[in-house]
């Protein structure tokens, strides 16, 4: 029996992924920045051979310890990403290229914390797989395949910021390394019964209902080039501006759409109004979300216990969590692999 574990941690983006130029591919409109973040790991084993459970024509898939039927559209989504490890194995002329796997995954994560446990969950599962098909990826390699499972997902194969390149196929779409001033994040888990559009549903409803498409392409190849400007110059300000504002025109072209989504609460709102109030006191914070009503807050490392004690009113549990730029996707020895 063969087998591998590998652990990844979600990211938050500071210049967003909303929209997609190839739906197959998973190749986006224009590229994005985010922040790998050091809590909330995924943790995935794949096996593959005998014994594993894993019948002839299907995988196996258990998740936070509930065995997966088949027909599960988590099942699915994890068989449709082994398919394309198999193709890549069946194009090297590798044995592993016929084998189905048991898929063992576990998310510290809470889920009603909102962080984007796709992102984290395929890229441990690109790595995890990978290696137990016998691929031997190099980083980039392992986010191109990343991104196939989960657009964003391509972002948390990378320690600390990435950048991901829009790229224009498969080959050329893909997340990297970029240094940026250190910062934390304040993650604000707001208490809301707000109805969830899939990430999927709302990236087709914006291209083909949003008036305003085209030029949130536009700003966000702007905002995308200001933000690797700002990285490169370590300036905090600059990074905090460019990631609310961005923000703000993400939810403003998705509520755009005709029927209208709008992923922020009233609730929410309050959380960006009290940053500004923050700013206003002297204390530079920034606001952000992604397709959801839960804010994510950054600040300067010295500032984060203050921002997090200003915002934990907010939060469904009365505490707002700090985060901080964490590793990318890894391989685990085995007696780190308990998964
Ligand atoms: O990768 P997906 O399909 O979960 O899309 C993620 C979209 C946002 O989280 C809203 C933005 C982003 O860049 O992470």
């Amino acid at each position: 029996m063969t087998q591998a574990t590998a652990r990844a941690y979600p990211n938050i983006a500071l210049v967003k992924y909303w929209g997609k130029a190839d739906e197959a591919l998973i190749i986006p409109v224009a590229g994005s920045m985010s922040m790998t973040l050091d809590d909330y790991a995924t943790t995935t084993t794949v096996h593959l051979g005998e014994g594993t459970g894993a019948s002839g024509d299907a995988d196996a898939l258990n998740l936070n310890g509930t065995e997966l039927e088949p027909v599960d559209t988590a099942a699915q989504r994890v068989t449709a990403f082994l398919d394309i490890v198999r193709g890549i194995a069946a194009e090297r002329g590798l044995d592993t290229a016929t084998e189905r796997a048991r898929v063992t995954t576990v998310n510290e994560g809470p889920t009603a914390a909102g962080m984007a446990s796709s992102a984290s969950g395929f890229a441990a599962l690109a790595t995890a797989a990978s290696a137990a098909y016998g691929l031997e990826l190099n980083e980039r390699d392992l986010s191109r395949l990343a991104r196939r499972g989960s657009g964003s997902a391509c972002r948390s194969v990378i320690s600390r910021f990435a950048v991901w390149h829009a790229g224009d196929s498969d080959e050329t779409s893909y997340a990297e390394e970029i240094a940026a001033p250190d910062l934390s994040m304040i993650a604000v888990t707001v208490a809301s019964h707000a109805k969830k559009v899939s990430s999927r549903a709302g990236m087709r409803a914006t291209a083909a209902t949003s008036p305003f498409y085209r030029s949130w392409i536009t700003s966000t190849e702007e905002s995308l080039n200001e933000m690797v400007r700002a990285c490169q110059d370590a300036d905090f300000t600059r990074i905090g501006q460019i990631t609310e504002t961005h923000a703000m025109r993400m939810h403003a072209v998705i509520n755009a759409c005709e029927p209208p989504i709008r992923y922020l609460a009233p609730v929410s709102y309050q959380v960006f109004d009290a940053v500004a109030e923050l700013r206003a006191n002297g204390v530079e914070a920034y606001a952000t979300a992604d397709a959801g009503p839960n804010v994510v807050v950054i600040s300067r490392p010295a500032d984060a216990a203050t921002v997090a004690e200003a915002l934990a009113g907010y939060a469904e549990n009365g505490r707002a969590t700090i985060l901080n730029p964490g590793p990318g996707a890894q391989l685990l020895g085995p007696e780190e692999a308990t998964a």
